[in-house]
């Protein structure tokens, strides 16, 4: 397993120390991805209001020969992985000599990489532990190379990061690599809440696990019990803001970056947002990067789209 360098803690944590004092303060989402993380968001995956997986795993399913037939692809890069559970669809119909699952959780690599290494002998699994937004130099160079983001994981990122990770995607890219994304789509409002707000409170102690996170990592001082969790849909942004809402004002100390944050009564600490997209905007995002849309299929509800692009 290699490590790509900004896997080292002092970037995430000067991330954090800047996001912290944003309006609205922040936590940069990587900090939901611990081991303890990475098994609850596995939870939410089989929630049924969470549709996203399914929706992308019917899409998969009925296109991975065409997406083999299109790209011809020997090495699969996967960028934020996790268990890496639709990837198999691909696994299935692409003629591998390479699989790269890139994440930040070294623990859920360990164990999907190892399971697909077993299911795949024939397939070269290399695993690296890194954060896609700055480690992309560590990807093998043997072509032609499929580059996934599946899950709709692009979401997670704002606008202008998204910009910049298409541009460095973009850079890297050879000409007959091609760019694999899982895009969860603009739909109505209820539906979008109620995949982020299960009644069985998965999706909240996932949400609440980044605090968890920042107290063992970082010293801070967060209490579960001041914080309430408050997922809503943003029409404007088109994205769910995923947050916890402080229910009363106080102060939390965070010793390892050297702050002291007070909280307002009712003030929203994200956690992550989860863009939702439509076709023609994603279009206007790739351009910049001088990358197209090559095909693009939906489920059948039209819930959930996968894009080839290059
Ligand atoms: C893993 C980023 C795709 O945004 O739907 C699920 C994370 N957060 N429920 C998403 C998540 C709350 C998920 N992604």
């Amino acid at each position: 397993m290699s490590r790509a360098p900004s896997a080292v803690r002092p970037d995430l944590f000067e991330a954090t120390r800047r996001t912290l004092q944003r309006e609205p303060k922040e936590l940069p989402p990587v900090w939901l991805y611990d081991e303890r993380g990475s098994l609850l968001y596995e939870s939410i995956t089989r929630l049924p209001d969470y549709y996203l997986p399914r929706r992308e795993a019917e899409i998969l399913a009925a296109r991975a020969r065409a997406i083999a037939a299109q790209t011809e692809a020997r090495t699969l890069v996967e960028l934020g992985s996790g268990n890496a559970r639709n990837t198999r669809f691909l696994l299935d119909a692409l003629e591998l000599e390479r699989f790269v699952p890139f994440d930040v959780s070294e623990q859920m690599l360990r164990t999907s990489a190892s399971a697909i290494a077993e299911a795949y002998p024939q397939v070269s699994v290399e695993p690296i532990v890194g954060d896609f937004e700055h480690d992309l130099g560590a990807l093998p160079t043997e072509g032609p190379r499929l580059i996934a983001l599946l899950g709709s994981t692009l979401g997670n990122l704002y606008p202008e990061q998204r910009a910049e990770l298409l541009a460095s995607l973009a850079r890297e890219l050879r000409e007959d690599d091609t760019l694999l994304l899982g895009l969860d789509l603009v739909k109505d409002a209820a539906r979008l809440e109620a995949a982020y707000f299960d009644r069985a409170g998965v999706t909240e102690a996932f949400v609440r696990n980044a605090l968890a996170a920042a107290n063992r990592e970082l010293g801070a001082t967060f209490e579960q019990g001041r914080f309430g969790y408050e997922p809503r849909w943003d029409p404007e942004h088109e994205w769910m803001d995923i947050a916890l809402r402080a229910l009363e004002a106080h102060v939390v100390a965070v010793p390892e970056l050297k702050l002291e944050l007070a909280f307002r009564k009712g003030e929203r600490l994200r956690v992550e947002i989860s863009s939702k997209f439509r076709r023609d905007a994603l279009e206007r995002e790739l351009e910049p990067a001088e990358l197209s849309v090559r095909s693009w299929w939906t489920d059948r509800r039209g819930d959930f789209a996968v894009a080839l692009a290059s």
